[in-house]
């Protein structure tokens, strides 16, 4: 998903403990990581070629007069500062073992002030469970944590295997980013801390949630195996009878600003037992939240759902059950919804997805997960000292949380009449096909093309994290204005198409070998900022602005399991959409924002599905030779 850099800002220090990056970059020998040390380095792309890809870029974007003074507001830079941007960034290229990775983390995350909720931190529903009750949630959580155990134990012992793209190997070190790990709210800056496995300090508890309370809970044994299943049943039962009250949510404060949290943070922290919870959230391998029944009506049970892994709820619902710095939490509701949220800053989706997939499967086998392990350790409260000040930041925080998510207009549906299957029938990439769809409906709405982001992975380079891929071309564009022009013949529109197509292709192949742009322009006027030298004019550009203003937000995140992921929009007037592209179905995620009234989630998915079924009826008749 897009972390935004067009609310752009000017950011701090960041203060990565534990494991940095660079500790990660020499993971130690094991199946998973056996191919690591053969990963290239990121490239930095050719300063001309990334101009003259950008130029193309914002043309459908621009009237004629705009692109004219854009042109030459590139030209200029191409000859000043370009090349002595591009020396200095090349010169970091040659010294780091990624040049944007750290850089990356501290712009689109830990010196991002927004709430992580919703502008952040993703959520993903689970496909729904049977039970509807609390011995159900209970047992189907006891499930849960042996599966996360499971997998857990083959990221500890490096059996997973490699992850490819076609032949390449992937980078391997986000799937030791995600258990273990949390973000600590900082004043200017946050920090991320992660405890690798198999070091004397890596936890071995995780943190329950119930009724806003929250329990440090050891899942291992003396023995130093997991705890069976039954055994966690047993101390989940009894955790939920002692904590049928609910308690003032404390973890609402999570929701916050992130500089006003950071206040709040050194503030609780100043009391030595709130100190000590705080550390032992910090220190866990994950949250598990168990969530309390929703309002009855659950018309549309799976954008309910979508709305409780997003943000919670609200106040009233179950946004206090939360710590949304811990890097993934889980949520077992009592009426079957289940599914998870995760703090963005150390992964992107596909890992935790592979996580997601491995966990629901083993749910479904109702494995049990094998023999006691010796001495298991009741769970213990983590208490909080609440000053009549930190009750006041509660409650605003609350208030704040419910106008957010009031403000938040979210939606998922299941697109039954065809996915991958079709794309491919016809020769045609099903992601670029997808995405020229996701265009068009909004084409379709709003009369213009839009600045359209998509995930594009990075991968498949040391420390990799993503670049965007841009999909509005002037050959999307050229499609979207044919798409309902009654004089144009079908042949003419499927020829458009798969010239939209084949650009949106083009442009990814490019994106994932290294060669994108919007990473290399942003590393061009980091470089001139740390340098000292004035941002530079075409940064500062109109164009600029107007491109990097994604008013789509879309990513791709594949799962075997029937699970959607779901993410806010990230500009006020965008929308966020996400896809589970399957063989013959695509599961979607549509967001957008109530303050914006021309933007609306509903409307957006019916143009959507619509133009699905008109796009596939465009083939309807077409001679197979044109195909
Ligand atoms: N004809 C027939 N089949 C084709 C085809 C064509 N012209 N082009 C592609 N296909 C097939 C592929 O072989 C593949 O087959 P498979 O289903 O058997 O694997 C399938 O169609 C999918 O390929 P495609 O749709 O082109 O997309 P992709 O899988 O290469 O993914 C991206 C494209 C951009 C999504 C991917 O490269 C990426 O970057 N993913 C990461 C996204 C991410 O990080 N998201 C998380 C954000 S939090």
């Amino acid at each position: 998903m897009l972390r935004l850099l067009s609310r752009s800002t000017t950011r701090g220090i960041v203060r990565v403990s534990q494991c940095t990056p660079t500790t990660m970059t020499r993971p130690p020998p094991g199946k998973m990581f056996s191919r690591q040390a053969l990963l290239p380095r990121l490239p930095v792309p050719a300063l001309d070629q990334t101009l003259d890809k950008y130029l193309k870029s914002v043309r459908p974007l621009l009237t004629d007069e705009e692109f004219n003074n854009t042109k030459q507001i590139v030209q200029e830079f191409s000859k000043n500062p370009g090349p002595k941007l591009q020396t200095l960034l090349e010169q970091r290229a040659s010294q780091e073992e990624n040049w944007l990775s750290e850089w990356w983390m501290k712009i689109a995350y830990l010196e991002f002030r927004s709430p992580v909720t919703v502008n952040v931190s993703p959520g993903i529903v689970f496909p729904r469970q049977s039970y509807r009750d609390k011995e159900g949630q209970i047992r189907f959580a006891s499930m849960l944590i042996a599966g996360i155990l499971d997998f857990k134990l083959m990221t500890d012992n490096q059996t997973l295997p490699v992850d490819h793209m076609g032949k390449n190997p992937l980078c391997m070190t986000q799937y030791y980013k995600i258990l273990s790990a949390c973000r600590t709210p900082g004043k200017k800056c946050d920090s991320w801390t992660c405890y690798p496995p198999n070091e004397p300090n890596a936890p071995k508890h995780i943190v329950v949630a119930h009724n806003n309370q929250f329990f440090a809970f050891d899942v291992y044994g003396s023995d130093g195996q997991p705890l069976s299943e039954a055994q966690i049943y047993r101390q989940l039962k009894n955790l939920v009878q002692d904590s049928e009250q609910v308690s003032p949510p404390v973890g609402i404060l999570t929701t916050e600003n992130r500089s006003t949290w950071a206040k709040a943070y050194t503030e609780l922290a100043k009391d030595k037992e709130n100190s000590i919870s705080l550390d032992k959230i910090k220190h866990s391998i994950c949250l598990i939240c168990l969530d309390n029944k929703l309002p009855q009506d659950m018309s549309d049970e799976r954008s309910v759902a979508a709305r409780q892994m997003l943000h919670g709820g609200g106040s009233r619902l179950n946004s206090g059950n939360r710590w949304f710095d811990k890097t993934l939490q889980f949520v077992v509701g009592r009426d079957g919804i289940c599914g998870l949220t995760y703090e963005h800053t150390s992964a992107e989706g596909p890992p935790v997805v592979m996580l997601l997939d491995h966990v629901v499967k083993y749910c479904s086998e109702n494995k049990s997960s094998g023999s006691d392990s010796p001495s298991p350790v009741s769970p213990t409260k983590l208490r909080f000292n609440l000053s009549p000040n930190i009750q006041d930041m509660i409650a605003t925080a609350g208030t704040q949380l419910d106008v957010l998510v009031d403000d938040v207009d979210l939606n998922v549906f299941v697109f039954q009449d065809y996915g991958k299957n079709f794309p491919k029938s016809q020769k045609m990439s099903p992601d670029s096909f997808l995405q020229n769809a996701i265009q068009l409906a909004y084409y379709r709405i709003h009369k213009e093309p839009a600045p359209h982001y998509e995930t594009g992975t990075l991968r498949m380079f040391h420390l990799g994290r993503t670049d965007t891929i841009r999909t509005c071309s002037e050959a999307s564009l050229e499609f979207c204005k044919a798409f309902d022009d009654g004089n144009i013949p079908k042949e003419r529109k499927v020829e458009l198409l798969r010239k939209a197509v084949q650009a949106h292709k083009g442009y990814t192949n490019e994106v994932i070998q290294g060669k994108g742009i919007d990473r290399h322009l942003l590393g061009l006027k980091l470089a001139a900022i740390k340098n000292g030298m004035n941002v530079p004019d075409l940064h500062m550009d109109m164009a600029y602005t107007l491109s990097t203003h994604f008013r789509m937000s879309t990513s791709q995140v594949p799962a075997h399991s029937d699970s959607v992921l779901v993410f806010g929009p990230v500009v006020p007037d965008g929308y966020g959409v996400c896809y589970n592209p399957q063989e013959s179905q695509v599961h979607f995620g549509v967001s957008a924002f109530n303050i914006t009234p021309e933007t609306n989630s509903k409307n957006y998915i019916d143009m959507l599905r619509k133009t699905l079924l008109e796009m596939r009826d465009l083939f309807e008749g077409s001679l197979n030779s044109k195909l």
